[in-house]
């Protein structure tokens, strides 16, 4: 259990830095930036797949949310409707080629072109190599890695006859970045992730299409309910950790909101001379050791 020393720490600690604000002149900016583009969102169903989906459609995009939980990508659909943005649900498990092949014909029936791909979509896993099978690692390379790229390839020829301002963003994660226990699977997808978004940024230049990804690191979504249904917040080895020892140094977990701002910016007009890299998003972890 955490001492009570480190509760009251928590409870009362005068640093709060990295509280989402926004000025009124940042508020009034917002709106039409991304107007007339079409924006595909894997995962965007809720999570930060969600909060990216949403901070796109607030800045004109007409986004799809592609999302094996149909029902509530629906939900989330309506709600950014309702918000005045544009915005639809569509099933798809980018686990599998012919449901992805179908995403891809509906938004070129829908829109005809894609100018924003965002690979979100991924499951989480926290197996060690002594208990990993070999069936559950293909399980989570076919999602995490695989799904990304199948979705890319897939999306290839819509992208190419969209108009300007033509990004593929990739959510990768700092467990892609660098080890930690228990996590083979998705920290060997993460990694492939953050090297495709550098390889494939390379290979679509001469497209004009640019290809980045953010790096989140630890962020509040229901992919942070642990296996035991308890959150990793409240785990004391992580209060420990990255609270207390200032493994992060903002000292609070990120919120999905958190990632919409960097995303956007990848996805916007003021990323055009931006390619080919990472950012972490995630509180100053990856900054420290
Ligand atoms: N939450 C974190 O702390 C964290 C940290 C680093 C990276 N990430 C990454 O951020 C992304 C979003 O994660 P999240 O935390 O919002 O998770 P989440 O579980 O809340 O959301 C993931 C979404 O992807 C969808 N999805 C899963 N498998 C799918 C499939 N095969 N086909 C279609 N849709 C599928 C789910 O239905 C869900 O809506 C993931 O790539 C994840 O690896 C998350």
């Amino acid at each position: 259990m955490a001492s009570p020393e480190l509760g009251e720490m928590l409870a009362f600690a005068p640093f709060q830095g990295g509280i989402w604000e926004m000025s009124a002149e940042m508020a009034a900016d917002r709106g039409r930036k991304l107007g007339g583009r079409v924006a595909v969102v894997t995962g965007g169903a809720r999570g930060i797949g969600f909060a990216i989906a949403a901070r796109l459609a607030e800045e004109g995009a007409a986004v799809v949310l592609a999302d094996m939980r149909v029902e509530t990508a629906r939900e989330a659909a309506a709600s950014i409707r309702a918000g005045g943005g544009e915005a639809a649900a569509l099933p798809v498990d980018i686990g599998d080629n012919a449901s992805v092949a179908a995403l891809a014909a509906e938004v070129d029936r829908l829109h005809g072109r894609c100018e924003i791909l965002v690979n979100n979509a991924a499951i989480s896993d926290t197996t060690g190599i002594d208990r990993m099978t070999m069936e559950r690692y293909h399980e989570v390379i076919r999602v995490n890695q695989d799904g990304a790229i199948r979705v890319t390839v897939a999306f290839l020829p819509l992208l190419r006859k969209a108009g300007p301002g033509r990004r593929i963003l990739n959510i990768a994660s700092i467990m892609g970045l660098r080890g930690s226990p228990d996590a083979i699977p998705y920290s060997t997808a993460k990694g492939a992730i953050v090297n495709f978004t550098r390889a494939l940024a390379c290979d679509l230049a001469p497209d004009g299409i640019m290809v980045n990804a953010i790096a989140p690191g630890f962020v509040d979504t229901p992919m942070s309910i642990l296996a035991d249904g308890s959150h990793e917040y409240n785990a004391d080895w992580f209060r420990d950790i990255y609270v207390k020892y200032g493994r992060i140094p903002l000292r609070r977990f990120g919120k999905p909101a958190d990632m919409a701002g960097p995303a956007y910016f990848l996805c916007s007009d003021d990323a055009q001379y931006v390619t080919g890299q990472i950012l972490s998003v995630d509180g100053g972890v990856s900054a420290t050791f």
